[in-house]
C-alpha cells in the first residue's frame, strides 16, 4: 500500500470512528493515568511550548495545558478533520491550545516562531511508514535539553502476558484500518511491534537521558528521551 493510501484510509478510519474513539480514548481504564504520566514526562515548565503529533480527538491536550500553563502554548496537530472538531470542543475554554490540521511527518510549524520544549505522540508511530525517520526529525524539531516522549501499544513481556497478548492482538486487527483482514500483507499486530520497536529505538539513541515505563498491563510503553 501507498504512503498516500495508507494515509487516506488512515483518515477515513478515524474519521467515520471518532466519536468512540474518543470514548476510548478518554474512559479506558488506566489510559487517564497513563495520559497524566506522559505529559508530565515531557517535563515542561510554566510558559514553555509543546507540541503533540497526531493529537486525536484532544485527550492529552488538557494534561499538557496544565503543565505549561496560561502562559504556555500547546499545539496538536493531526491529518484527521473530524477527530480534530472534537479535539477543538475539548479545549475550547483555553486560548492558547491550537489544534492544527496537518501530516505529523511534514509538520505545519514554520509559522511557529518560538522554540519547542517538547514533543508528545501518543499511539500514532505504529501509523507511519518510517516511524524511526519521524522520531528523527521530530527530535530535530526539539533540539538539545528538550525532549520527546512516545506512548505505544505493544506486546507485553509480563509473565500474566499471553491472555493480555490475545486480547491486544485482536484489538489491532479490529482497530487497523483497513479492516478486513484479507488486505494485510503480513500480520498487523507483528508489523506493530516492529514499528514501535524500532521508534522507541531511535529515541533511546538521540537521548541523552532516557525515561522507559510500561503501563496498562504491560501494554503500553512509555519512553521519554531528554535530548543530547
Ligand atoms: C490511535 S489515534 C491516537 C490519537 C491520540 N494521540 C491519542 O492518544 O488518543 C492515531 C491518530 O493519529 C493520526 N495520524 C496518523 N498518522 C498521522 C499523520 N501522518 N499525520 C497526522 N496525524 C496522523 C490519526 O488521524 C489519529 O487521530
Amino acid at each position: 500500500m501507498s504512503a498516500s493510501t495508507s494515509s487516506a484510509s488512515a483518515q477515513e478510519f478515524y474519521g467515520r470512528w471518532a466519536r468512540l474513539y474518543d470514548l476510548i480514548a478518554r474512559r479506558t481504564p488506566g489510559i487517564p493515568r497513563l495520559r497524566r504520566r506522559a505529559a508530565a514526562t515531557c517535563r515542561l515548565e510554566p510558559g514553555d511550548t509543546v507540541v503533540e503529533m497526531g493529537c486525536g480527538t484532544g485527550a492529552n491536550l488538557p494534561y499538557l495545558r496544565e503543565q505549561v500553563g496560561p502562559g504556555g502554548t500547546v499545539i496538536g496537530i493531526d491529518f484527521t478533520r473530524q477527530v480534530l472538531e472534537r479535539a477543538r470542543d475539548l479545549t475550547a475554554e483555553y486560548d492558547n491550545v491550537h489544534v492544527v490540521r496537518g501530516d505529523a511527518t511534514r509538520p505545519p510549524l514554520a509559522d511557529v516562531n518560538r522554540d519547542v520544549d517538547a514533543l508528545l505522540a501518543t499511539f500514532v508511530v505504529g501509523m507511519l511508514e518510517d516511524p524511526a525517520g519521524a522520531v528523527d526529525d521530530w527530535c530535530d524539531l526539539v533540539g538539545p535539553d528538550g525532549h520527546v516522549v512516545l506512548a505505544n501499544a505493544a506486546r507485553s513481556d509480563e509473565w500474566y502476558a499471553p491472555p493480555v497478548n490475545a486480547v491486544f492482538r485482536a484489538i489491532v486487527v479490529l482497530s487497523t484500518p483497513p479492516t478486513t483482514k484479507l488486505r494485510y500483507e503480513d500480520q498487523p499486530h507483528l508489523r506493530l511491534d516492529r514499528k514501535i520497536d524500532g521508534a522507541h529505538a531511535r529515541l533511546r539513541e538521540r537521548s541523552s537521558a532516557v525515561a522507559d515505563e510500561t503501563h496498562v498491563f504491560g501494554v503500553v510503553r512509555l519512553t521519554g528521551g531528554r535530548l543530547g
